[in-house]
């Protein structure tokens, strides 16, 4: 029965990375050969191994809910071909998306992520007695900025204080209001070619409101949402 099951979740695990890929593709103009190698290149990176061991993970993607095991890899894939000098997240729990950003940073030898995030609350998902981001690799944290206090009154500043922006990340407070607040501060700043990524956009309509609104195109990949700025 088990295998059964797992056999199912691995059956449709395949489903969504192809379709992940074939999404990834058409949105940047690549070929599906040039966004498998992407994959490819974390999936098989010992940074991948280190992450999952610290986390006390194993290599499986059973161990993660299906928007999880693609979600941080399709983040490091994005870096990896939007190339940014700049990128901006809020919410960082763990910090195992950062964890990605920063690792795909790292491989293209260039680029820093500013990343705001609440005090650390008890009531916070982070495990017991863990501090903001700490999953992230130590080498990783010299390209890393951490700003402690809401979405609301840290990013207006930070925005106008780095200009432009190639990628704004939104995982933070998933409350429609908090979303639109987020994408409609980040948009003027995000260049032209750059993206707007929010994951959890099944959650209310909020990102599905925004890219109407502004006519952005945009691809969903399962919960995680992208714009590319026309
Ligand atoms: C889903 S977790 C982030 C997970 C993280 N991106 C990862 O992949 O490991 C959400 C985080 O958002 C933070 N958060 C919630 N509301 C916020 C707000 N208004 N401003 C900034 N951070 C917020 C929480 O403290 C929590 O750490």
């Amino acid at each position: 029965m088990t295998a059964f099951k797992d056999l199912n979740r691995f059956i449709d695990y395949c489903r969504a990375k192809a379709s992940y890929k074939n999404k990834m593709a058409s949105i940047f103009g690549l070929t599906l050969k040039e966004v498998s190698m992407l994959y490819e290149e974390i999936d098989k990176s010992e940074f991948l191994n280190q992450i999952l061991l610290k986390a006390g993970q194993r290599k499986s993607f059973f161990n993660f809910s299906m928007s999880c095991v693609l979600r941080a890899p399709t983040l490091y894939c994005l870096c990896r071909i939007v190339r940014p000098e700049t990128v901006v997240e809020t919410g960082v729990a763990d910090g195992f998306s950062s964890s990605f950003i920063l690792e795909a940073l790292k491989k293209n030898n260039k680029g820093k992520l500013y990343s705001i995030d609440l005090p650390n609350q008890p009531d916070q998902e982070l495990k017991q007695g863990r501090v903001t981001g700490w999953l992230i690799p130590d080498d990783l944290k010299k390209n890393w900025s951490l700003l402690i206090g809401s979405s609301r009154d840290k990013l207006p500043d930070l925005l106008s204080r780095l200009k432009k922006i190639d990628i704004f990340y939104h995982d933070s407070d998933h409350s429609y209001e908090n979303m639109i607040f987020e994408f409609n501060e980040a948009i003027p700043f995000v260049r032209k070619a750059g993206l707007i990524v929010s994951d959890d956009i099944t959650d209310n309509n909020a990102f599905r409101d925004f890219c109407y609104l502004g006519k952005y195109t945009s691809i969903s990949l399962f919960k995680l949402g992208v714009i590319r700025k026309k």
